[in-house]
């Protein structure tokens, strides 16, 4: 491999040439090239915090100041101040180029470069409509720079000129023709201003007309700096509140988060917020948080959910405190959650959006929310708390019953407890009655699965309960491997993660088993069964833990190990197809109320393809 890449699209200013370099390639090296294990490869990191840290490889250090960041993808010396992304770090380590680095980290990949060359032809359409955009926006901005009704407007919404400024905010007159004359006269032709909808064929097929008209314009751009699209909202009580460009070939709003331009040059990237509207994007910056995007009031889609995650440690939901906001902050979760990432979300009074609460009640009042913010599952308490009257009986049940779907997603056996104790003592419903509600499903079909064997119908009940059993036995086995011996532990432990393990007790014994091999040498079986029972861990477990040994022969033991790892990694995965098709069909019963857009839905179908692919290469490998 390592082939040329014949076209390059991009910034990269190369030594005597400009080169250009496919940014969808980049975008996907990017992606699958964790700065983690590209780093891990060079040099030894240890865990610090959320980040990791080993002894920098650009200066002579004998205490560790090289940071890794596996959630910003970054990485940063304190020692020499080098930094930069995976490519940089190979472009450093391996001291090649820009082009040279992504031809390296391709071929490692496994991305083949001649397959993704862009055709030259679509590489410069897109250029010419950023550059109309870019002049249609300079257009908008000196416009409302003169006009006294938008920018007194503008004033009488809190806004000041360095906003407008900042933002590159615009208006478009109320006029039919002016942009279009505009951009003709800078050699535009009709045809692609029409791309971008900025303007609209007349009825009759006779000429065009502007599509923005009597709007403040907000210029929608990327993370390249470069304008993908406006939004523009009218000032008075005229319908569509907000008119939005057209999906184009630049455009695509499920890729995109208005304001991360300004979040990646000014804020600390530590905490993103995610809001619902310009308006809160700018407000919040105003008053001085720079860490505010807005997903535009669609849908969350999960290249937006990973964009978040590579821009901020810690993300923070803001959406209006209003029925629509609730709806969207739940799916948001959803998303994230596929994405492996756990928001905090920031509750508003009610009717309040951030821009009204920041206007009202200034920062600092505003950081205490986000101090206060709730994790997901605080939150689906509080919401199910409005819905139940907890007073009433039968609604107590039911409340009960929700929450206890709640606490079974969560990933922590430690949280879970903590959560049915909270429960508990809130309903006064027994520990052990919440405990069963939750664990319900699995040790129903657990205990059951002898007799299921012998009353079996062959009905998809029983299919399914066989599919846990089986899943149940793998780690089973795998915590008697490693009760046997520590090797195997490591062996187990470098494969999966405390999270892989479905059955909550299962879960609950590795841990305790991890936590005593980090300690001793020898795990002696009583006493990992006291301390299990010590912390509530389901007695069925621990009886099958005692019974048989295992019969598999020590010959093939690594072989073994990774069957059964991974037949976790596979239902682990079969989990995130579920919540993904979960997504799907929500998003298709949607779809018809309020015309969601269909490239989160696209988008969905291609994180479903991918999770069907992985189960596969899984299953046949
Ligand atoms: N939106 C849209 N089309 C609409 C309404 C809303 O595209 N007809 C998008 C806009 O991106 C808007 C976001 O959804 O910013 C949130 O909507 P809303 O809360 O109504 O707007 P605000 O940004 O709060 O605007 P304002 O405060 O000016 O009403
Ligand atoms: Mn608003």
């Amino acid at each position: 491999m390592g082939k040329v890449l014949k076209i390059i699209v991009g910034e990269y200013q190369g030594d005597d040439i400009k080169m250009y370099i496919n940014e969808d390639l980049i975008d996907q090296i990017k992606e699958r090239a964790d700065i983690v294990d590209i780093i891990s490869s060079y040099l030894t990191l240890n865990r610090s915090g959320s980040n990791l840290v080993g002894l920098c490889p650009f200066h002579n250090e004998k205490t560790p100041s090289f940071t890794v960041s596996s959630s910003k993808q970054f990485f940063h010396c304190f020692g020499c101040g080098e930094s930069g992304d995976s490519i940089t770090f190979i472009m450093k380590k391996e001291n090649l180029d820009f082009k040279e680095a992504v031809e390296f980290l391709a071929d490692k990949l496994g991305i083949e470069l001649d397959g993704k060359e862009v055709d030259t032809k679509e590489i410069e359409e897109k250029r010419r409509l950023y550059e109309i955009n870019r002049q249609a926006g300079r257009y908008f901005h000196e416009l409302l720079l003169k006009n006294n009704t938008s920018l007194d407007y503008l004033k009488r919404r809190g806004m000041e000129l360095s906003e407008i400024k900042r933002f590159g905010i615009g208006f478009a007159p109320d006029e039919w023709g002016n942009l279009y004359k505009f951009l003709k006269s800078k050699g535009y032709v009709s045809g692609e201003i029409e791309k971008i909808g900025l303007i609209n064929k007349k009825k009759g097929n006779n000429g065009y007309y502007d599509r923005f008209r009597n709007r403040i314009m907000f210029p929608i751009i990327d993370r390249n700096n470069q304008i993908i699209g406006f939004g523009g909202r009218v000032i008075d009580e005229t319908m569509p509140k907000y008119l939005n460009s057209k999906e184009s070939l630049i455009f695509n709003k499920g890729n995109n988060l208005y304001g991360l331009n300004l979040v990646k040059k000014y804020s600390n990237k530590k905490n993103i917020l995610l809001v619902e509207g310009y308006m809160d994007v700018i407000a919040l910056f105003a008053k001085g948080i720079n860490y505010a995007v807005a997903s535009l009031g669609t849908a969350l889609s999960p290249n937006q959910a990973k964009l978040l995650k590579r821009y901020g440690e810690e993300i923070y939901i803001a959406y209006d405190s209003d029925l629509a906001g609730t709806k969207a902050t739940l799916r948001a979760i959803d998303i994230m959650s596929i994405e492996g990432v756990k928001p905090k979300i920031v509750q508003l009074p009610k009717g309040m959006d951030p821009d009204d609460y920041i206007q009202n009640k200034g920062k600092i009042r505003f950081e205490r929310l986000l101090k206060e913010a709730l994790s997901p599952i605080d939150y689906k308490i509080i919401l199910n708390k409005e819905k139940f009257n907890i007073n009433n009986f039968e609604e107590k049940i039911l409340f009960t019953k929700e929450i206890s779907k709640v606490i079974k997603d969560l990933k922590s056996p430690i949280e879970e407890d903590v959560y049915i104790e909270k429960i508990s003592q809130e309903t006064g419903i027994t520990k052990e009655a919440i405990e069963k509600e939750v664990r319900g499903n699995y040790y129903n079909n657990f205990n059951n699965k002898k007799e299921n064997t012998k009353i079996e119908k062959p009905n998809r009940e029983n299919i399914n309960s066989r599919i846990q059993s089986a899943h149940i036995k793998a780690e089973i086995d795998l915590i008697k491997l490693m009760i046997i011996d520590k090797e195997y532990f490591y062996i187990i432990r470098d494969k999966i993660l405390e999270e892989s393990f479905s059955n909550l007790a299962c879960r609950k014994i590795y841990n305790i088993i991890k936590t005593k091999y980090e300690n001793t040498d020898i795990l002696s079986i009583d006493d990992l069964i006291k301390e299990a029972l010590n912390i509530g861990v389901n007695e069925n477990i621990i009886k099958e833990l005692k019974k048989d040994s295992l019969e598999y022969k020590p010959t093939n033991i690594e072989k073994v190990i990774d069957d059964l790892t991974n037949t976790l990694i596979l239902n682990n995965l079969e989990e995130k197809r579920k919540k993904t098709i979960k997504a799907i069909k929500e998003l298709e019963e949607d779809a018809q109320k309020m015309e969601l857009d269909r490239v989160h839905f696209k988008e969905l179908c291609i994180e479903l393809t991918n999770l069907n692919k992985e189960i596969k290469s899984i299953r046949y490998e």
